[in-house]
């Protein structure tokens, strides 16, 4: 894809030529759309808040992030021998667990993570903290791949001309770099195709509106913001082709949890006959999961709904519940898209036999 994208994470060395130390460089994405702020962490506890205030967000990023932020964590420590600096990477890990609990791939490259310390225990501390850095940042370029795939292969089922629903940022900004729902947008763009997206506001954090709209529009692409309330009415009016949104984690039977509010947007596909396809890397899967009822969902704070973005809109000490995303049943995806093709229902044999090498 040759748009400008812009890196939403990388690594920056302190001096040329030499990987360690450095920093972890994230565009600060509660600032979007009115600043392109970047951070710099190189410390735990701010990438701990980073991912949990959603500065880093989108559960390709979250994952990304974590796996930088293992080998950041352990750059400076004195420990004398491997196996103690594996100890620090492993605590490290378990900490930056903590931060969010639905999307997989947060816990999938923390996993890798410990695993590549535990591998080189016997390795001087240098070497191993050199091993750390380098998984990571094998773990960023895959994710860059896996978007590029996932946009080859949703690219096919675009038409010039159509119109894409989507909800929440599966788009660069949750990822490396093309995103995921977004991915197939950019890439039919670039094959020459003439494509709408509408982009759903995403209540209670806006991230269709902060975040969705402010990229495709620097991205050149033709933008339409609703509020989430809005889908039927315009999916009645025959303005959408197709919905498109990602996935923070995805069940063995293909049930996959999203940003609230994309179950009912799957609901509103299926009544008005458009087809629903979630788009999503390997690393989103959690074969562990029978089914979505097994996904764990985030519940955040009663002030994101009541006073979002510092203005009071409901009456103080009102009760509130704030789950932060909600599992799409199979039955209601038309097809799951991850870098290794279009997996069609039955999604439990699909899944398992794209997964499986
Ligand atoms: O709470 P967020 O903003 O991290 O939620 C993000 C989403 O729901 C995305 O759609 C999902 O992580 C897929 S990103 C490629």
């Amino acid at each position: 894809m040759s748009m400008n994208p812009i890196k939403t994470i990388e690594w920056v060395a302190d001096r040329k030529g030499h990987l360690l130390p450095g920093y972890i460089r994230l565009v600060d994405q509660t600032r979007l759309p009115g600043k392109l702020v970047f951070l710099e962490i190189r410390k735990l506890p701010p990438l701990w808040r980073a991912i949990k205030n959603l500065q880093v967000r989108g559960a390709p990023a979250i994952g990304i992030a974590a796996a930088l932020g293992v080998a950041a964590a352990v750059q400076n420590s004195r420990a004398a021998t491997g196996a103690a600096l594996a100890a620090q990477a492993e605590r490290a890990a378990d900490y930056l667990a903590t931060s969010r609990p639905t999307a997989v791939n947060l816990f999938w490259a923390l996993t890798r993570m410990r695993r590549c310390a535990r591998a080189g225990q016997r390795l001087v501390p240098s070497e191993l903290k050199m091993r750390l850095l380098r998984e990571a940042l094998a773990i960023l370029n895959e994710d860059i791949a896996m978007c590029r795939a996932i946009g080859r292969h949703g690219a096919r089922l675009l038409k010039n001309g159509q119109t894409v629903l989507t909800h929440c940022n599966a788009g660069g900004l949750a990822t490396s770099q093309f995103g995921t729902a977004l991915a197939p947008v950019y890439l039919a763009r670039e094959q020459g195709k003439r494509l709408k997206v509408y982009a759903d506001e995403t209540r209670p954090l806006l991230q269709g509106a902060r975040l969705t709209a402010w990229e495709l529009m620097r991205a050149g692409i033709e933008v339409t913001l609703i509020c989430d309330n809005m889908a039927a009415q315009v999916m009645k009016e025959r303005r959408i082709d197709l919905v498109m949104v990602g996935a923070d984690r995805i069940a063995a039977n293909g049930d996959s949890a999203n940003k609230i509010g994309t179950y009912g947007l799957a609901m509103l596909a299926k009544a008005h006959r458009i087809p629903f396809y979630v788009l999503a890397p390997s690393s989103t899967f959690d074969l562990k999961l029978a089914t979505g009822a097994a996904i764990p969902i985030e519940e955040r704070g009663a002030d994101e709904i009541t006073q979002g973005f510092g203005k009071r809109t409901a009456p103080e000490n009102v009760k509130v519940y704030a789950p932060a995303f909600d599992v799409t049943p199979a039955r209601l995806i038309t097809a799951i898209i991850c870098e290794r093709g279009i997996l069609k229902p039955p999604f439990g044999r699909a899944i398992k036999m794209a997964l499986a090498n």
